[in-house]
């Protein structure tokens, strides 16, 4: 038993750097995730037909399809067309891309959740559309969409692990390199299965602390 756990504890830089990889994917593409997401809703609250249109058929298609398939197609497609596109580029930009999506409509239920009722008291108060958003719609649909935000966050670390197949090397690559290695099979997957649990429940009771926080300010 003392062999087996000396031999796992050689590797721990494997894990390591698949930690810090899963971590940067997650980061980044939950900033850019929401960055894009935001733009999507706005987009999809929009008057204008074709504005919405465009929005719609985006969310629903990226969403109506696995995030494999999409991982793959912006690793391959977009790598055919701008050549030596890096796998970890590819991986940030299809999780980000898919993250988006989600996120728009995150934003958007969390916008339309404001009884119309609030926006009418505000314009009759005089204030301007953009006004109303920025002082009384949107302050308030934070409030809603923040937990929502801090889920995606947590569910990106877990679907991240699907750009292991384009040879990103987060942790999931990174125990599959351990399990070549060592010949062991069940080992390397059971400390990766804690090692995600550990950073996906450390993260909910972090983002459980700051939610705690907004509720009594
Ligand atoms: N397994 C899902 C799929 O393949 C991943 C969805 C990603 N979810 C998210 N909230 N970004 O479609």
């Amino acid at each position: 038993a003392n062999s087996k756990k000396k031999s796992m504890m050689n590797y721990w830089t494997y894990f390591a750097k698949g930690i810090e990889y899963t971590l940067i994917i997650t980061v980044v593409s939950v900033f850019f995730g929401f960055v894009l997401g935001t733009l999507f809703a706005l987009m999809r609250l929009s008057r204008s037909k074709f504005v919405h249109g465009l929005a719609v058929s985006y969310i629903e298609f990226v969403r109506g399809t696995p995030l494999m398939v999409q991982v793959m197609f912006v690793y391959f497609g977009v790598g055919a067309v701008i050549q030596s596109l890096p796998a970890l580029v590819a991986g940030i930009i299809a999780v980000s891309l898919n993250s988006a999506a989600y996120v728009a409509e995150v934003i958007r239920s969390g916008i339309e959740s404001i009884p119309s009722g609030q926006t009418e008291a505000s314009r009759s108060l005089g204030m301007s559309q953009k006004e109303t958003y920025r002082y009384i719609i949107i302050p308030q649909a934070l409030k809603n969409i923040w937990p929502a935000l801090g889920n995606e966050f947590v569910t990106l670390i877990k679907e991240s692990s699907i750009v292991s197949i384009i040879g990103v090397t987060d942790l999931m690559y990174q125990m599959q390199l351990v399990q070549s290695a060592t010949y062991k099979g069940v080992i390397p997957i059971f400390i990766t299965m804690v090692i995600y649990f550990l950073m996906t429940f450390g993260l909910s009771k972090v983002l459980g602390y700051f939610e705690g926080k907004m509720k009594h300010a």
